[in-house]
Order: C-alpha cells, then sequence, then structure tokens
C-alpha cells in the first residue's frame, strides 16, 4: 500500500526503540489488508513525553503503542482509561478520536489470547507466575479474571506480596505471592497446570538462563515464556523436551500486537502474517 495524502499513521513510543518489532509487526498486517495505514517507531526521551503526546494531537496520530519508559508516565496525558490501565497503572496502546485520547493495556489480554488461541482454557487451572514486575502484573490481572487461583513467585518476595493483596482485593482470596526459589517454585510446580516465565531469565544474552530445573517440568503442564529472543529459551526446549504444551514469547507478543490492531483498525488482525513478519526478523537476527 502506498503512502497517500489519507494516510492514517500509528506508531510506537520508547526509549530505546530502534529494535521494535512493532512496526514490522504492524505493517505487515495493515499491508496484507490493504488499509492506508503506516506504523513508525519515535524515539522519545523522558523529557519529551509531554511534546510527544502534544504532537499526537497536534499531527492527528492515530494510534500509539507506549513502551519504556513511558508506559506509567503516560497516563496523565489521556482522556480515558480502561479498567486494566487503571488496575495496573501502565499504558501499552492509544487510541486518538479526533483529539480524545483513550488509554488500554492489552498486554494482559494478550497472554490470556496467546494461552485460548492455542487451546488452553484457565478455567479450573492453577498458574504458577514467575515475576511480579510489569508484565507479570498484566498478565496476572488478565489471568486472574478466569484461572482457579496464582501462585506468584519473584526474586524480590514484596512485590509479590503487594501484587498479590491487589488481586485478591479485586478478585477474592485465590492469588499468593512468594519468593522465587528453588524449592519453592518446585514445589508450586507439583499441583500447578500453567507455568509462565514472566522475569527476564533466559534473555539475549543469557540464553543458558532458566529458573526452573528439567526434571521439576512435566507432560500435563502448559509453559508460557514471555522472553522472546530466542524464540526458544532454554525453558521452553525444556519444556518441550518433557512433553509439556510451550508457548513461546512470540505468541504473547504478537496477540497484544493484534489487540492493539484491534483498537486502531476496528478489524481482527492477520494474526499468521503477523508471527511470520516477527519471526522472520527475530530469524534475521536484527533485534535484541
Ligand atoms: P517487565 O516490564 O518486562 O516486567 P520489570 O518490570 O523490570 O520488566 O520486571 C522484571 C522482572 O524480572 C521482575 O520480576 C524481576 O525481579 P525483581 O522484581 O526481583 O527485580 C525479574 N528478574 C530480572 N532478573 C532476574 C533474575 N536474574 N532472577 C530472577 N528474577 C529476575
Amino acid at each position: 500500500m502506498g503512502i497517500s495524502g489519507k494516510t492514517r499513521v500509528c506508531g510506537v513510543i520508547g526509549d530505546p526503540i530502534a529494535h521494535s518489532l512493532s512496526p514490522t509487526i504492524q505493517n505487515a498486517a495493515f499491508n496484507h489488508m490493504k488499509l492506508d495505514f503506516v506504523f513508525l517507531a519515535f524515539n522519545v526521551k523522558t523529557g519529551e513525553l509531554e511534546n510527544a503526546m502534544r504532537g499526537m494531537r497536534g499531527l492527528e496520530i492515530h494510534g500509539l503503542n507506549v513502551t519504556m519508559p513511558h508506559k506509567n508516565a503516560v497516563i496523565r496525558h489521556l482522556d480515558e482509561v480502561d479498567s486494566a490501565v487503571k488496575f495496573l497503572g501502565s499504558a501499552n496502546t492509544i487510541l486518538n478520536e479526533d483529539g480524545r485520547l483513550s488509554g488500554f493495556n492489552t498486554d494482559g489480554v494478550g497472554a490470556l489470547n496467546a494461552l485460548k488461541k492455542n487451546d488452553v482454557d484457565l478455567a479450573e487451572k492453577k498458574v504458577l507466575l514467575l515475576g511480579a514486575g510489569g508484565a507479570a502484573k498484566a498478565i496476572a490481572f488478565s489471568f486472574a479474571q478466569e484461572a482457579e487461583s496464582i501462585c506468584i513467585l519473584n526474586r524480590a518476595p514484596e512485590k509479590a506480596a503487594v501484587l498479590a493483596d491487589a488481586l485478591n482485593r479485586v478478585f477474592g482470596m485465590k492469588v499468593v505471592g512468594g519468593a522465587l526459589s528453588p524449592n519453592a517454585v518446585q514445589k508450586s510446580l507439583q499441583d500447578a497446570d500453567v507455568l509462565v516465565n514472566a522475569t527476564s531469565v533466559g534473555m539475549h544474552p543469557h540464553v543458558d538462563q532458566s529458573l526452573v530445573v528439567p526434571q521439576w517440568l512435566k507432560p500435563d503442564l502448559t509453559v508460557m515464556d514471555i522472553v522472546y529472543n530466542p524464540v526458544a529459551t532454554k525453558l521452553a526446549k525444556d519444556a518441550k523436551a518433557a512433553g509439556a504444551k510451550v508457548i513461546s514469547g512470540v505468541e504473547m507478543l504478537i496477540y497484544q500486537g493484534a489487540a492493539s490492531f484491534k483498537i486502531w483498525t476496528g478489524k481482527s488482525a492477520p494474526i499468521e502474517v503477523m508471527r511470520k513478519a516477527a519471526l522472520t526478523k527475530l530469524g534475521a537476527g536484527e533485534h535484541r
């Protein structure tokens, strides 16, 4: 699709941003659907967020993804936010409708859809979530709406406890938080149905690291890793070898992108096109 006088501009703001996969994924989807949209990456430094948001209104940029370091600070520049943004205190998607900016957080729904579309239903399932950072929080918020219980283990245990308390206030007493010790992971895995690594452990260049000893993994487990570089992390490889169902970080990336695409275009995203674009780019090693 060529650029015209009517082309709608979307993009992602963050710093650093040069290695973002979002332009690759979103432009592939826009082209496939023959939509007159283009997606760009904007490097926005911390002190420039206010100017960037003025720019969004002034230039009538239709939609933005927001990544580090702006996910929290961007909220005060928005006119309204969804329930996920309210709980999480962070937004990753903005829609501009005639100068009215709405904020959404599609990280959690992306993780949930990555499971659902790979035939994993969380109803009556016990989840072990490793990590309590921004990504873990978004995943926990969406999973708590469907899972039977969630155990959150984090290196800094107080963060897991604070997150568990916040979730229990909203969803009832089904979330526990604790320290990410090898013992706790092993014990919690004994009756977990779904394991999610929402820490950065295993990410390039530390590709030989995993928080889970291979012998603790079992065939009736579903393992999801938010790390997508490498596409197959050590945890994912160990889980596959143990006969477990594996859902890679690329799936979560794509489904959160698909949710943003739907917000901006009103159309269902071409998942396979997005997946292929992401995997090609990751395979080419252009992303870090
Ligand atoms: P994101 O937005 O990607 O979630 P983050 O908010 O910085 O990033 O969170 C990173 C998560 O990875 C945290 O849960 C962090 O644990 P701490 O809260 O204790 O820092 C976790 N993490 C990072 N490196 C880790 C490591 N080597 N071992 C265990 N957990 C680690």
